[in-house]
């Protein structure tokens, strides 16, 4: 199987793990990237059934609304039952580095709102330890520079990704070369460096269920 189809197959699991909540009234919080497009795709098939969704970024936005689900603002709601979203890396406690997509922040948002968070993705983003992949750091534009030099005392290299603005105006941070094997310490220490907005690691609210996408089917793991 391609990278493509395992996850158009997470994605399909998804939507029959949250079936049971895709009833009238309800609120599906949705992810941004590849995985979670996919995720859309297959929830669209299932729209006459729930009220509509939450997007974690403007392309999810534009792609819930160009399937005709009606796209609410999270403030005008007040409760969401689950979240489905792609990871860059996931581990065995279900910790994830997000915010390959510069995504980061309102997924972080979206995901302490919902009840469950359900990540979604192919068998490649499973690590043993995080950290391969750069961590991404969404930051204020005018404080770049320090926080590059704070996140240089706490290891790893920061490089900026020029040429990227996110959905809230603001610049990200990739830091390369870290081995996380404490996430939960790790986010809340970058997240304390001021002009941080958010850091990509879910590790004090991490996902409740990884479905992961192998060769030999979708394998489920619970939180
Ligand atoms: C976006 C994200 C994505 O979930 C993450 O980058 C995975 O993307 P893909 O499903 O395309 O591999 O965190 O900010």
């Amino acid at each position: 199987m391609t990278q493509d189809e395992l996850k158009q197959a997470v994605a399909r699991a998804a939507v029959d793990y949250i079936q049971p909540k895709l009833v009238d009234g309800a609120i599906i919080g949705v992810g941004t990237g590849s995985t979670a497009n996919c995720f859309i795709d297959e929830l669209a098939k299932y729209k006459d059934l729930f009220a509509g969704a939450i997007a974690s970024s403007e392309a999810t936005a534009k792609r819930l609304s160009d399937h005709g689900i009606k796209v609410f603002d999270l403030n005008d709601i007040d409760s969401m039952a689950v979240y489905v979203d792609g990871a860059d890396e996931a581990d065995a406690n279900l910790c994830l580095i997000k915010g390959g997509g510069a995504a980061l922040t309102r997924e972080k948002i979206v995901a302490a709102c919902a009840q469950e968070f359900v990540c979604i993705a192919d068998g490649s983003k499973w690590v043993d330890v995080l950290g391969a992949f750069p961590l991404p750091v969404e930051v204020i534009p005018m404080a770049r520079a320090y926080v590059i030099r704070e996140l240089t005392k706490l290891g790893g290299q920061p490089k900026y990704r020029e040429g990227i603005v996110t959905d809230n105006g603001n610049d990200i941070i990739d830091v390369h070369g870290l081995s996380i094997t404490n996430p939960i310490e790790l986010e809340v220490a970058i997240n304390a460096i001021v002009g941080v907005v958010t850091n990509g690691l879910f590790a004090t609210r991490g996902a409740n269920v990884l479905l992961l996408g192998k060769e030999s089917g979708v394998e489920k793991f619970v939180g």
